[in-house]
């Protein structure tokens, strides 16, 4: 059996000034920097990236941002590209995630073309799906989410598929404080374990992170952490404090 690395990422959203970045990413570089059993992943607002990727030099803690286009360079006011990223040392993206879809409109065509884009500039993906409130109810999670899989990666080779990372959030548990049951998590994650497994085979799927977001927290996380298929978390809210997010690593450690 292949054992996954669990990945912690800390999904600041628009929050936190350059400084305010800079004194939190200190703090958890002094708690977690030389954590190895773990991958741990901040992921500040863009202009807080570089002030972070600073900070964060010499640790083993990675650098994320929160969205990119998926073209290089051009004429796209207010966008920024994959090789910018790179360049300031960002390791992974989140992409796809439940407020860019409903808050701006981004779909499924759209965000493949930035997870083709993020994988063609060695950045990782941490490509986000899951269900709303309404959808549960009518019963076709397991369909919205194999949508959103599918044609979130389609396109991408089995090589690239091995270092994407899936977040599996159900948009009603974001931010709501009502985080979903270790059943309901454990269900939908097994899901796509096995839609992976259809699209790249076994080897490949093994491979793949999905982690879970949606109010995880410390008091939460221990139980969805040793869910077989949930290999980590996308934390909002409890990342923008030192204390939980190095609380959230410190149980990703302990499970076994
Ligand atoms: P939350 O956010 O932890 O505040 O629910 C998670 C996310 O949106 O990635």
């Amino acid at each position: 059996m292949i054992i996954r690395k669990k990945l912690i990422a800390g999904n600041w959203k628009m929050n936190k000034t350059p400084a305010d970045g800079v004194a939190l990413v200190t703090e958890l570089v002094a708690a977690l920097g030389k954590q190895t059993d773990v991958d741990v992943v901040v992921c500040p607002p863009f202009t807080g990236l570089e002030s972070a990727a600073k900070a964060l030099d010499g640790s083993t803690i990675k650098l994320g941002a929160q969205n990119m286009h998926f073209e290089a360079s051009g004429a796209f006011t207010g966008e920024v590209s994959a090789p910018m990223l790179r360049a300031i040392f960002a390791t992974h993206v989140i992409l796809g995630h439940s407020e860019r879809r409903t808050l701006f409109g981004e779909q499924d065509a759209f965000i493949n073309k930035k997870v083709i884009a993020a994988l063609k500039n060695q950045l990782r993906p941490i490509l986000c799906v899951g269900e709303t409130l309404a959808e549960r109810e009518a019963g076709t999670t397991l369909k919205v989410v194999q949508t959103q899989v599918e044609a979130g990666l389609e396109g991408v080779s089995k090589e690239q598929a091995a270092t994407v990372v899936i977040a599996y959030e159900p948009v009603w548990a974001i931010g709501t404080g009502k985080v979903a049951t270790t059943d309901q998590a454990q269900e939908v994650h097994a899901y796509i374990r096995g839609l992976l497994v259809k699209l790249f085979g076994d080897a490949v799927a093994q491979k793949v992170r999905i982690l879970y977001g949606g109010s995880m927290k410390p008091a939460n996380a221990p139980e969805l952490l040793s869910q077989k298929d949930i290999d980590g978390g996308l934390i909002g809210g409890a990342s923008l404090e030192a204390r939980s997010f190095t609380d959230l690593v410190k149980s990703a450690a302990a499970v076994k």
